[in-house]
């Protein structure tokens, strides 16, 4: 006897959907970003700030240095530059296009405000003391704030970094920020608060792997606890 699924039904399932374009701009932002780490320690490299730590060569984008020193007289820097540019163009028109979507369609407000402390605070404590249950389509306070937190760290990005590349054109900028070499270590800053939102995001993802199906293929859907999910017999 053959078995199969019906539609889920929101009675009885928690649902997530994420549309086309949120999920485009999601994966390319994603890619930008790592393009934009990786070439962004390879420059880093090239001028440490931070005494004489230097990021593993492994983990920096920009060709092999040997060759490029070989060819351009330059350690990889260049290509690294040629990246971290790409990226920065792609992340734009990724992060754009996820502002515009969020703010047009009113999915930010319907699923990330509001953003109280107080449940912030809640949630928070929740998740340390592992209480914190998941619902899925639904965002948490702590979820939320780390959504805004992350958005709000590439647009910093984006700023110190158009202050430390042209800090002559854009010297008020560099000004606000306190000067090239604050701005270099806030562009540093931002870029590791990214860093940390990545590895909590990406070790949430995979303890409710249902989300990843929704953020790839726009749908997934869960039973709730108290509702089994119902099987029914082909032809019923
Ligand atoms: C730094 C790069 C990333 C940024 C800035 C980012 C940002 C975000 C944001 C803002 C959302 C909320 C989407 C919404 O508006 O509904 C989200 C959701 C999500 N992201 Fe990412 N993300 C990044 C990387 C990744 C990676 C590498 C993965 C792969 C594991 C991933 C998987 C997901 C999934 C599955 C959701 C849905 C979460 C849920 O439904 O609870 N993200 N991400």
């Amino acid at each position: 006897m053959k078995l199969r699924r019906t539609k889920p039904n929101p009675a009885t399932h928690d649902i997530q959907e994420h549309p086309a374009l949120v999920r485009i701009a999601h994966w390319l932002q994603a890619l930008a970003i790592v393009i934009m780490i990786g070439s962004g320690w390879r420059i880093y490299n090239s001028v440490p700030i931070f005494g004489n730590y230097r990021f593993p060569l492994w983990a920096t984008l920009g060709g092999n240095p040997l060759q490029s020193k070989i060819a351009h007289m330059d350690p990889g820097v260049a290509n690294a530059l040629n990246w971290h540019f790409t990226g920065m163009w792609l992340l734009l028109a990724s992060y754009l296009l996820f502002m515009a979507h969020g703010t047009i369609s009113g999915h930010f407000w319907r699923h990330l405000l509001p953003l109280r402390p107080r449940d912030i605070l809640r949630d928070f404590i929740a998740a340390a003391t592992f209480r914190l249950g998941h619902r899925l389509g639904e965002y948490n306070a702590v979820q939320r704030f780390a959504y805004w937190g992350v958005l709000f760290a590439i647009l910093m990005m984006f700023l110190t970094g158009l202050a430390i590349w042209k800090p002559a054109q854009l010297s008020g900028l560099t000004w606000l920020f306190g000067g090239y070499p604050t701005a270099r270590v806030l562009h540093f800053i931002f870029m590791s608060a990214i860093c940390l939102f990545m590895v909590v995001h990406v070790a949430l993802v995979i303890l409710v792997p249902k989300t990843f199906v929704a953020m790839v293929f726009g749908r997934a859907s869960h039973a709730h606890p108290t509702h089994p999910e119902p099987m029914h017999h082909a032809g019923e």
